[in-house]
């Protein structure tokens, strides 16, 4: 089955290898510099285990740092472009800003709950690709459901006039998160249910994500201010 088919029919997700690391190596660069926390900028590990002492409201302020790294989403297309010309053609729509996340090791901290990206108002033709910016040796990383599991779990809500409530988010699942390398992404649809454990670990977990599909479908709810117009050479 080729990765298309993976992503639109079953499981819905698949792990892709990137096409250009050293984008990816100048992306997590320019993101240490932008945290500014006094950690040379190619020891990410430092970075990672720095992390892990910070107040929340420390954290926050480095959130709307982040707010500026414009740049992010581009050099993430850059990284995979050859896969997301696969995926969706030489005309697509991509995401201004791309995501970057991090997630704090130990209890009562901010975790993702269990959601699929449609909630978030992107169009059921919206895949998301997901890449950690270092290899998931712990839990730090996000399980997914697969597809005939995350349907049958979305259309039991749906049943009660609900989406992504308190059925799902209060949901116990026993998946365990997937381990991927530095250099690896995940891309699944919108109908995905994924989420991140409370997990141990001495560094953070630090990812960059970007949302994309062929601009000859529709965008629905999204608009121009979400996504941009791009011809893929
Ligand atoms: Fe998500």
């Amino acid at each position: 089955m080729n990765i298309k088919n993976a992503i639109i029919k079953s499981p819905g997700y698949v792990i892709v290898k990137i096409d250009n690391l050293k984008i990816l190596d100048k992306l997590k660069n320019k993101f240490s510099k932008k945290l500014n926390l006094n950690v040379a900028t190619n020891n990410f590990d430092d970075l990672r285990v720095k992390m892990t002492s910070m107040s929340k409201s420390e954290i926050n302020n480095i959130m709307i740092k982040l707010l500026s790294f414009s740049e992010a989403a581009e050099m993430m297309f850059d990284a995979f472009k050859v896969q997301i010309k696969k995926l969706a053609g030489n005309e697509i729509f991509l995401q201004r800003r791309a995501n970057t996340i991090f997630n704090i090791p130990g209890k009562n901290q901010r975790r993702q709950w269990p959601h699929y990206e449609l909630m978030s108002g992107i169009s059921p033709f919206t895949f998301v690709l997901w890449a950690p910016f270092h290899d998931l040796d712990d839990d730090g990383g996000i399980f997914y459901i697969d597809q005939k599991r995350s349907f049958r779990m979305i259309k039991k809500e749906h049943a009660k006039g609900l989406v992504n409530g308190p059925t799902i988010l209060n949901m116990k699942f026993n998946e365990k998160p997937i381990k991927l390398k530095y250099g690896e992404a995940i891309i699944f649809n919108p109908f995905i249910l994924h989420g991140n454990v409370n997990f141990n670990s001495k560094k953070a977990r630090m990812a960059c994500s970007i949302r994309f599909q062929s601009a000859k479908h529709p965008l629905m709810q999204k608009n121009s201010d979400f996504f941009k117009y791009k011809k893929i050479s």
